[in-house]
């Protein structure tokens, strides 16, 4: 699945002061996802002062200033005390094979009428067979059970049907034990619903160019949604075979998992057939996916044994083409590095209007929310190319990590997660090599998720869940993109050979099966051991349980001597409120010195084990040159050196800052300005390093500085000298690099254009502004000359812009068929500082009967932030988001610099609050919130008169 993370996703120059007071009382009808009664809401409004809410850029180019982190509860052992033990199924039968029918009444009362035949293997004796089962209801008297390989296929007798809601069984009590070694079959008849909830097998709709409205079905499952379709054994590893019939209007069409077997009339139902499917591989049921609609599709062939298709509405379908060239080429990329092939016949790709996730890849169906999937080449930008082929890849690899071989349980699902996110870098890098993926994802991920692994809060990325609800919670930045960068880290120390033979191991030894961490550590480490990778006697399992089964990572501490050519190492784990605690890491230590700078040497050339708290390193060059550890920063952890080291570097970036490799310029920056957030470096030798940026032009080290910079300016609420500084740095960039991109200029530098763009309007320059402002009149004129428009203009147009501006937008939204753009018109719309509009605008997105779809209200949301959009949430929070309650947690860590601490407070600790699906996030909102106030009370005053000293004062 790919899912969104948008913590932080606003540049804010001001903080969170309530100024103007202005009140408005709004009518809202939907709550979140649900229509309840009409309620009303007052709604303290922040009031138009200069409050910068800049939009977001898109997520592969997110330079947001992410709040960060930090504090308490040790999350290491359950999310929350909730008796969790019981809520697994028996292990008493294993299915074998489901058979489905079902027929959903698309354009009717959306009922749905199901059969289901499930083949089980008995494991142990049992008297009752429990499956999964919500929102169903059961036919009773059509429930039977069936003794196979006995002749004649002898009835069982059925005592009772039992429903417990709270675990979400089905259990059918039998009259006898079932026999060990022996398989039965149970059929049953139930009731369902399409739901509009956008989970199970649930309905979408859209407007056809005639203007009517249309529906289809669509499945989403995973995690735990399987089970609102039919009864099941709704756990990855009860893999099993399924035969899927659907049946529809003949004017509609349906897929499926597998390839269309046959079509038949139904009996009795004029305008009816039934589809059914070719059986499927054996797969979890979270894979499992159906689709009944009107679409239509392009197909590609370029791949010898697959077709693939890309499926969207019919007025939408020319916009599939570019999905369809990446897809075969991308896939078959991955058969060859993984040296394993796709093992279906075909594989669809579907564009569906209302979709809560990113995308779903489901095997050989993979949903996508269409705004991802459909890709107008005349007018999408960069970023949203950049998002499409970045998801098609995460899906596709997928087909390997998740599909073919699927963690055993949902706590090892950084398997799945963790490879496809790693592995869509790979397949983007192939087919875009000019975005250079492999380099930008240690600033945009890397570095990113450092934020939140810094936090007492974070998790292990192996960490016990069992309620859907903690389930949930899991797919988060700590499974997909820690996740990601351990992979990185794993690919660098084994060596790309060793490790890409590793993981075919894994994958053609464990197809159709599930695992474990402890089955990929194995294979990577006798592919280690072949490849003498690693250290005599060393498994990956030594190395890498530390970094999967504790939370956080280290910080490596590197002094020299006097003379310079040795050094003590020690490692802690880097926390933003330093903790003392009891944690070990095997780092793989590589370093190069000023005299060699050759940043390629990423295979560890000492290794600190996990017992060492310290070691000593010799052979240094003589303490007139720097050295720099963690090259290309493919080690997940910081590095802190003595203070003379840092002067090297700091000269170092202002005599030919070239000379270090961008990866590490960026990683200088990070690194120092977080170790002195954290009390471990002083702010003098931070904001020291900043200084080289005037002469800076590259995006990477670009990207790290504006993050840190972002969260002084937040953290502080106003800080003119820092926003001078600030200007100081940016402006000969601006300059050197005008406003408007070239036709010639890498994806690379406009994607750095737009943060100048983006900071030096937001900083005041004026030629920025008036420049901007032009452009956004010009669009206004031209409105479907939309690419060459950056979102940063239609940010600042809407945010300097009247009533009129917004007006605009707000009609070019409606308008555009083009999905991808409709997230930007979003974005831009919630940029607007006028206190009445952005009440207005809130009450657009939530109201249920508006045009903003149920899948970007929580997105809107977070973009509109204020006080006014926390009154919202809080008042509506245990409503919110009900297919989704993650959702309303991560609205709520976007939004909380907006609100005072005391209110935040005052909302959390109240009994009636439900925190259920938001136990990591609550934790994260209170330690972030700790840590900016302790930051503001430590340091404000240290960086004011450093920048006081430097010629800066507010
Ligand atoms: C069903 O049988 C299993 C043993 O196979 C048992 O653990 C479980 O408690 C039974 N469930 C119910 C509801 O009786
Ligand atoms: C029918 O089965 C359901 C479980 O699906 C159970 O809750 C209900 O009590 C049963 N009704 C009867 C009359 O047995
Ligand atoms: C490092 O690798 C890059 C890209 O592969 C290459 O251009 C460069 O010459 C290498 N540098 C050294 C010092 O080997
Ligand atoms: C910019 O680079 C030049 C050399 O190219 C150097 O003289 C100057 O000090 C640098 N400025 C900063 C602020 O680092
Ligand atoms: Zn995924």
């Amino acid at each position: 699945m790919t899912f969104f993370f948008f913590t932080g996703i606003r540049i804010s120059f001001l903080g969170s002061s309530d100024m103007g007071i202005v009140s408005v009382q709004v009518v809202l009808r939907r709550v979140g996802m649900k229509m309840i009664a009409p309620l009303l809401l007052f709604c303290h409004v922040i009031s138009g002062l200069p409050g910068e809410h800049d939009i977001a850029t898109p997520s592969w180019t997110s330079t947001d200033g992410q709040p960060s982190l930090v504090h308490t509860e040790a999350s290491s052992v359950s999310l929350n005390e909730r008796e969790t033990s019981n809520l697994r199924l028996p292990r008493s039968l294993k299915p074998l094979h489901y058979s489905l029918r079902l027929q959903p009444f698309i354009n009717g009362n959306f009922s749905i009428l199901g059969y289901v035949e499930v083949e089980m293997e008995v494991l142990e004796p049992t008297s009752n067979i429990t499956l999964h089962m919500a929102d169903i209801i059961t036919k009773n008297d059509t429930a039977k059970l069936l003794a196979l390989e006995e002749e004649a296929n002898r009835e069982v007798m059925i005592r009772s049907q039992q429903y417990d809601p709270a675990r979400q069984f089905y259990v059918v009590h039998l009259s006898e034990f079932l026999q060990k070694g022996r398989t039965y079959l149970l059929s049953v008849e139930y009731r369902a619903y399409l739901s509009d909830q956008l989970r199970g097998f649930y309905r979408s709709t859209y407007t056809d160019v005639d203007g009517s409205k249309r529906n289809l079905a669509t499945t989403h499952f995973q995690p735990t949604d399987a089970r609102r379709a039919f009864p099941c054994f709704d756990e990855p590893a009860l893999k099993a075979t399924f035969e899927v019939h659907l049946a529809r209007e003949t004017w509609m069409t349906s897929l499926s998992n597998m390839p269309l077997a046959e079509t038949r009339p139904v009996e009795g139902q004029e305008g009816w057939v039934w589809d059914r499917f070719e059986r499927s591989v054996p797969m979890s049921t979270y894979l499992v996916a159906f689709v009944v609609s009107d679409f239509v599709f392009v197909k590609s062939t370029e791949h010898d044994r697959v077709l693939f298709r890309v499926w969207a509405r019919r007025q939408a379908i020319d916009a599939a083409h570019s999905a369809r060239e990446v897809g075969p080429k991308v896939m078959r990329f991955f058969e060859e590095f993984l040296g394993t092939s796709y093992p279906l016949a075909k594989q669809d790709m579907i564009a569906v209007p209302d979709f809560s996730a990113g995308a779903m890849e489901n095997w050989g169906l993979m949903t996508y929310r269409e705004s991802i999937l459909l890709d107008d080449p005349n007018t999408s930008t960069l970023g949203e190319k950049a998002v499409m082929v970045q998801t098609i890849s995460h899906e596709l690899a997928h087909n390997w990590f998740g599909n073919l071989v699927t963690a055993a349980w949902w706590n090892d699902i950084w398997l799945n997660e963790g490879f496809a996110t790693y592995m869509a870098f790979l397949g983007t890098d192939f087919a875009e090599p000019t975005w250079k993926v492999m380099e930008t994802t240690v600033i945009e991920n890397l570095q990113k998720v450092f934020q939140l692994d810094s936090l007492q809060s974070s998790h292990r990325m192996s960490i016990p869940v069992s309620h859907s609800d903690e389930i949930d919670e899991i797919f988060d930045m700590i499974t997909y993109t820690k996740g990601a960068m351990i992979i990185r880290m794993m690919e660098h120390y084994l060596d790309k050979a060793t490790f890409q033979k590793g993981l075919s191991s894994y994958l053609n030894s464990l197809k159709y099966e599930s695992a474990t961490q402890n089955d990929l550590w194995e294979h990577l480490s006798v592919a280690a051991s072949e490849g003498g990778t690693l250290p005599e006697g060393v498994t990956v399992k030594d190395i890498m349980d530390a970094w999967t089964l504790q939370a956080g990572y280290p910080v490596v501490h590197v002094m020299r001597t006097s003379d310079g050519s040795s050094a003590t190492v020690t490692k802690k784990r880097f926390l933003i409120e330093d903790i003392n605690g009891d944690y070990g890491w095997w780092v793989p230590l590589t370093c190069t010195t000023q005299s060699e700078a050759n940043f390629n040497q990423t295979r560890a050339v000492v290794w600190m084990k996990d017992s060492e708290a310290q070691i000593r390193l010799s052979s240094l060059p003589p303490k007139d040159q720097w050295v720099i550890f963690n090259l290309q920063q493919t080690g997940y952890y910081r590095v802190n050196y003595d203070d003379h080291n840092w002067g090297l570097l700091i000269q170092q970036l202002k005599d030919d800052h070239k000379a270090i490799h961008p990866i590490n310029r960026a990683q200088i920056i990070d690194d120092a300005m977080n170790l002195a957030r954290a009390g471990q470096l002083s702010y003098g030798i931070a904001l020291g390093v900043f200084a080289y940026l005037r002469n800076e032009t590259e995006y990477l080290p670009w990207t790290a500085a504006v993050r840190n910079l972002n969260f002084m300016l937040k953290a502080s609420n106003e800080f003119d000298a820092l926003k001078d500084f600030m200007s100081d740095l940016v402006l000969p960039l601006y300059e050197a690099f005008a406003f408007d991109d070239g036709d010639g200029d890498s994806p690379l530098e406009k994607k750095n254009r737009e943060i100048v763009r983006k900071w030096a309007c937001g900083l005041g320059n004026k030629d920025c502004m008036d420049k901007a402002l032009t452009l956004f009149r010009q669009w206004m004129l031209n409105p479907d000359n939309f690419s060459t428009i950056p979102p940063s203009v239609l940010c600042n147009g809407i945010k300097k812009g009247d009533e009129a501006a917004w007006n605009f937008t707000w009609r070019q939204y409606l308008k555009t068929d083009v999905a991808s753009q409709k997230p930007i018109f979003l974005r831009a719309l919630a940029c607007t500082t006028d206190s009445l509009i952005r009440s207005r605008f809130l009450h657009m997105v939530v109201d249920e009967d508006g045009d903003i779809r149920q899948h970007d209200v929580w997105k809107v949301l977070s973009a509109i932030g204020g006080s006014l959009t926390w009154n919202y949430l809080t008042l509506h929070w245990n409503d919110m988001f009900t297919y989704k309650k993650s959702y309303r947690g991560e609205v709520m860590k976007a939004i909380i610099s907006d609100v005072a601490p005391e209110q935040v407070e005052q909302f959390l600790s109240n009994k009636t609050t439900d925190m259920s699906g938001n136990h990591l996030a609550i934790q994260q909102v209170r330690e972030t919130i700790r840590s900016n106030i302790a930051w503001k009370e430590s340091y404000y005053e240290v960086v004011a008169r450093w920048l006081k000293d430097n010629g800066y004062s507010s």
